[in-house]
């Protein structure tokens, strides 16, 4: 195993990642430091702003009644409505005030190290750039709109902006054990695809279902997809799907249960007993889990995305 240099406990300084830990092989553009910032937030054209504001329109139509209050409760004290893509200077400034986060442009998906020590620095890294009209409805690539419409809202909440600090700095220590697909696992299922109680009910706290068009409804109604409570050690050994909806969501109860099953867990045994891939699909129901609605799976039975199978 390699060993990585522990990082200054106040993360002031980008760790080095020694020669034996695998990170990807994302090819940095020339004008960027090792931080992987821009110099500045680039400026936008009149139809980017409208790109924004038909995209903002859009998850207005579907998201009430389906992405939870501290979401709704994100977008009105970050005023996120003004129109035209936010400026980062200002969003950070109120973003600041709320819970000491800010907002920092990148050009791209950056590497998980550079990922992880700008959360544990509060630094929530969103991408400089916006989708074209042809590509309203899906990108791989995670724009301005998916970063700060699905993410930014949800850091103004100071349980989860502490949740996704101690996540930024959880990452050493998965790096450590060669398990960051473990802790990936962990972020796309709560951060990215998660769902939370609200009384009686389901809500979205999950940004890739916040900022996209289809996923509200079928992660919320769609008989297709498994509703399973959360449990860290087994959402960290299950498989995702990464280029179409989920067959699987996990279901907390609160974001506080969810900092505290997460920060007061013993990660380093966790990892000692992890295997390196992954030993659930991600369609699977186990006999511990605690079902809330056991998916059909048609949707994926039918071919997903790029068939004509119906979503919803
Ligand atoms: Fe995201």
């Amino acid at each position: 195993m390699a060993t990585i240099v522990e990082p200054a406990s106040d993360f002031s300084a980008l760790p080095v990642v020694p020669e034996g830990v695998f990170t990807a092989p994302l090819q940095r553009p020339a004008h960027i430091g090792e931080d992987w910032l821009e110099p500045a937030q680039r400026s936008y054209s009149s139809d980017e702003d409208a790109i924004w504001n038909d995209l903002f329109a859009r998850q207005m139509d579907v998201l009430p009644g389906r992405a939870c209050s501290a979401f709704f409760a994100g977008l009105q004290k970050l005023h996120l409505n003004r129109g035209g893509v936010p400026g980062f200077g200002k969003l950070s400034e109120e973003l600041g005030a709320l819970t000491g986060w800010s907002v920092v442009p990148v050009p791209m998906l950056i590497p998980d190290h550079v990922f992880f020590w700008h959360l544990a620095n509060r630094r929530f890294p969103a991408g400089n750039f916006i989708r074209s009209r042809a590509d309203f409805d899906y990108i791989q690539e995670p724009d301005v709109f998916h970063d700060v419409f699905g993410h930014v809202p949800m850091l103004t909440d100071p349980v989860f902006a502490d949740y996704m600090h101690e996540y930024g700095k959880a990452g050493w220590k998965a790096m450590r054990y060669n398990r960051l697909k473990a802790l990936g696992a962990l972020y796309w299922y709560t951060v990215e695809f998660g769902l939370v109680r609200e009384g009686d009910d389901l809500r979205i706290y999950g940004a890739g279902i916040l900022s996209g068009p289809r996923e509200a409804v079928f992660a919320l109604e769609g008989q297709s997809p498994n509703r399973i409570m959360l449990n860290v050690d087994r959402v960290m050994r299950t498989d995702y799907v990464i280029d179409d909806l989920q067959p699987t969501y996990f279901v907390i109860e609160s974001f506080r249960e969810l900092y505290h099953d997460t920060v007061e867990r013993d990660f380093d045994r966790l990892y000692r007993s992890l295997n390196p891939g992954f030993t659930y699909a991600n369609s699977a129901v186990i006999d511990v889990d605690d079902v809330l609605h056991k998916g059909t799976q048609e949707y994926h039975l039918r071919g997903g995305r790029g068939s004509n199978a119906n979503p919803a």
